[in-house]
């Protein structure tokens, strides 16, 4: 099944020049969603995660269900002020100011193998965020994956040594 089929470009959203590739027609094809979920625990299961975090908002959409595949817990990755409790988060630097990304103190344990998830990595500061946040937390991330990538970002150069692998790519 070719998933490329599933996801469309919509163009100058959420600004003029930008191609958004909306993920919402996959997420609503019951074949092509379930064999996404197929592929990425593929990719995810070598890596042999004891855990998996996903990105709020969309990143939730994919670690979630391969959590549930996998049989592992999940944790959630969450932009500010939205978790109880004690918090870690970092902040990371946007193309015009800052964002922060937060997590649970107690979310992760040292020794833990996390892989992360999201939809989409485009210049990957998002992602590299979450790795180095993870990492303070004591976890190994060992790898990451998402539905898309957009290669022409070069966001795997952000990286380090976490693997990365997506389903579909884009220039
Ligand atoms: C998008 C996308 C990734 C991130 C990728 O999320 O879902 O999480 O941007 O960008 P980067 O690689 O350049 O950091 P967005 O912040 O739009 O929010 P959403 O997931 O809540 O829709
Ligand atoms: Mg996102």
């Amino acid at each position: 099944m070719d998933l490329r089929q599933h996801i469309r470009g919509i163009p100058d959203f959420p600004k003029p020049g930008i191609l958004f590739y909306d993920i919402s027609t996959l997420l609503r094809h019951g074949p092509a969603w379930k064999e996404a979920m197929r592929q990425l625990a593929e990719i995810v299961r070598p890596h042999r995660p004891t855990l998996l975090a996903g990105i709020e908002s969309r990143g939730f959409l994919v670690a979630a269900p391969l959590a549930l595949e996998l049989g592992l817990g999940f944790v959630m990755l969450r932009k500010r002020g939205k978790l109880p409790g004690a918090i870690i988060g970092l902040n990371y630097a946007l193309e015009y100011g800052t964002d922060r990304i937060e997590m649970q103190a107690d979310a992760v344990k040292p020794g833990d193998r996390v892989v992360i998830l999201d939809d989409l990595l485009a210049t990957g500061g998002t992602l590299a965020a979450c790795i180095a946040l993870l990492r303070q937390a004591g976890a190994e991330v060992p790898a990451a994956a998402a539905l898309i990538e957009l290669i022409g970002l070069n966001g795997r150069a952000r990286l380090g040594d976490t693997a990365f692998d997506a389903l579909i790519s884009y220039e």
